[in-house]
């Protein structure tokens, strides 16, 4: 079920009410007026929750008097002149969380609300962002969920912001994008393999006026992806390279940003076999792809006025008789060799072929990298910031910037020179370079690897998003299980850095 947004001029009736307070338990107007309609029953509730209007904090009131309404929300705004955009969304979050198996529709006044950290518009577009984004779930392969059980929270009406009907509509684009990323994210492995990605984003790719190319088996040979195909060959399904294309610049030879993802739609670990207990975890393994194919969804959705290239790179990572081995010497279609020390070490396999020949083929001047890449990353910076490696102080600052925007938060890890002390680590006594390096630095020798595959001049950044693309507990507008990372950071980024 997916959450429908209005934006009303006048608060209907809705079973439930979405109000506001800020520091002090100072009301705002439409609050105040909810007051003195209940004969003081809010500030009563309010009190005896010692409710103070703090950030975040929430207090409910059932059954008012005096109100249609079957319940009273209501949000701690804080510090209202600090009550950015992401603020919103967080608060959006709280009510989704909290009416999702209550309320089939609620309606938030913020009508009178004034002094913010964003325009009125803007803090009502993101509360009806956060709260949609929370009320995300993917119940498709439960038969057996209870009526109570069932997501019950259908409309969401959001009343007193003029303009907010417009602030919303790139957002709603943006949240589609996060919403397919979250299901191609979700999807197990006997659903999400490569070619039926591909099947997935290219229905969704024409009506955007996204252009598609795909790379099969057939073509990848002939461009000499050994180190992809050397991947894919010990699993039945064949691997696939997607590339989408948009272009709202107006100018067709405008230099595109490119995006790529790893798209291992399962990692077994290959003859490096992993160990049984978690490897089911191992189907988001093509976080990084579907982050770049909701990017392409949401930049294409709200025609954003910038060339983006976004290209996913899909295998899936068995082992059988067919399966490359420890020690197969591969040659990649850059033409550097690669001696496969471990076959579990597949994403820069993968990602090196399909950076090279999207690099070739579009001549960026900026890359970015997405991929669920090493466990080390996770033991680094656990699970509230992805690693970012970029070989651009310009670069790396922007992204962080965008990180702390969206949401989707990054932290710098470093990126040693091409042919310095972290390459030399992964040296091989037969071919160019080998797959892995010690277990120390696990993240940063990976990184290593995928700028050998960086062409002259692109300024790139790496971002190794294993830790931030599923998570087992709910935040603030991600239920628990797939956040969609990667999205909305693209989206801030080529806001900020492609359309001025
Ligand atoms: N897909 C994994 C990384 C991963 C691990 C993602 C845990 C999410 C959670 C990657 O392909 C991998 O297996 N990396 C190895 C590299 C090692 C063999 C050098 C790892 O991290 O153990
Ligand atoms: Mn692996
Ligand atoms: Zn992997």
């Amino acid at each position: 079920m997916t959450l429908s947004i209005r934006f009303p001029e006048a608060p209907g009736e809705a079973p439930a009410l979405v109000l506001f307070a800020a520091d002090g338990a100072t009301l705002t107007p439409a609050a105040a007026a909810a007051d003195r309609a209940t004969g003081s029953q809010l500030g009563r509730a309010m009190k005896a929750a010692a409710f103070t209007g703090k950030k975040g904090a929430m207090v409910e009131l059932l059954a008012p008097s005096g109100l249609a309404a079957e319940r009273v929300l209501l949000l701690g705004l804080g510090e209202p002149g600090k009550a950015d955009a992401r603020a919103f969304e967080e608060l959006g979050g709280k009510v989704a969380e909290h009416l999702q198996l209550k309320a089939a529709a609620a309606t938030a006044d913020l009508s009178g609300l004034s002094g913010l950290g964003v325009p009125l518009s803007e803090a009502a577009a993101h509360l009806a962002l956060g709260t949609a984004l929370r009320s995300w779930r993917h119940d498709r392969w439960r038969t057996t969920l209870k009526e109570e059980e069932k997501p019950k929270f259908a409309e969401f009406a959001i009343a007193g912001a003029p303009g907010a009907e417009a602030a919303f509509a790139p957002l709603k684009q943006v949240m589609e994008g996060v919403f397919l990323t979250r299901e191609l994210v979700t999807e197990p492995a006997n659903i999400i393999y490569p070619q039926s990605f591909v099947e997935k984003v290219e229905a969704m790719a024409g009506p955007l006026g996204l252009e598609v190319t795909v790379l099969d088996e057939a073509e990848m040979t002939r461009l000499g992806f050994g180190a992809l195909l050397g991947v894919a060959q010990g699993s039945a399904r064949p691997p696939r390279v997607i590339a989408l294309e948009w272009n709202g610049t107006g100018n067709a030879d405008a230099t595109p940003l490119l995006l790529v993802g790893k798209g291992v739609t399962f990692d077994t670990g290959g003859i490096s076999i992993k160990p049984a207990a978690g490897m089911e975890d191992m189907k988001w393994d093509m976080g990084g792809a579907a982050a770049v194919a909701g990017a392409m969804v949401a930049l294409a959705g709200r025609k954003a006025r910038a060339r983006v290239v976004g290209v996913c790179a899909l295998v899936e990572n068995m082992p059988d008789g067919n399966a490359q081995r420890p020690g197969d010497v591969v040659t990649t279609h850059s033409g550097q060799t690669v001696e496969v020390i471990n076959t579990d070490a597949e994403g820069r396999l993968v990602l090196s072929d399909a950076m090279w020949w999207a690099q070739s083929r579009w001549k960026p001047d900026v890359m970015l990298d997405l991929a669920t890449l090493t466990g080390a990353i996770i033991i680094s910076l656990g699970h509230e910031y992805a690693g970012m490696f970029a070989n651009d102080d310009g670069l790396a600052d922007a992204l962080k910037a965008a990180g702390e925007s969206s949401g989707d938060r990054l932290w710098r890890m470093p990126l040693g020179e091409k042919g310095g002390a972290y390459d030399k680590l992964t040296d091989s006594a037969i071919a160019d370079m080998k797959n892995v390096g010690p277990r120390e630095g696990g993240s940063i020798t990976a990184a290593q690897f995928l700028q050998r595959f960086v062409a002259e001049g692109v300024k790139w950044a790496h971002l190794d998003i294993a830790g931030t693309v599923w998570k087992a507990k709910a935040g603030a507008t991600h239920d628990k299980g797939a956040t969609g990372f990667g999205v909305r950071l693209i989206d801030r980024f080529v806001a900020a850095t492609r359309e001025r």
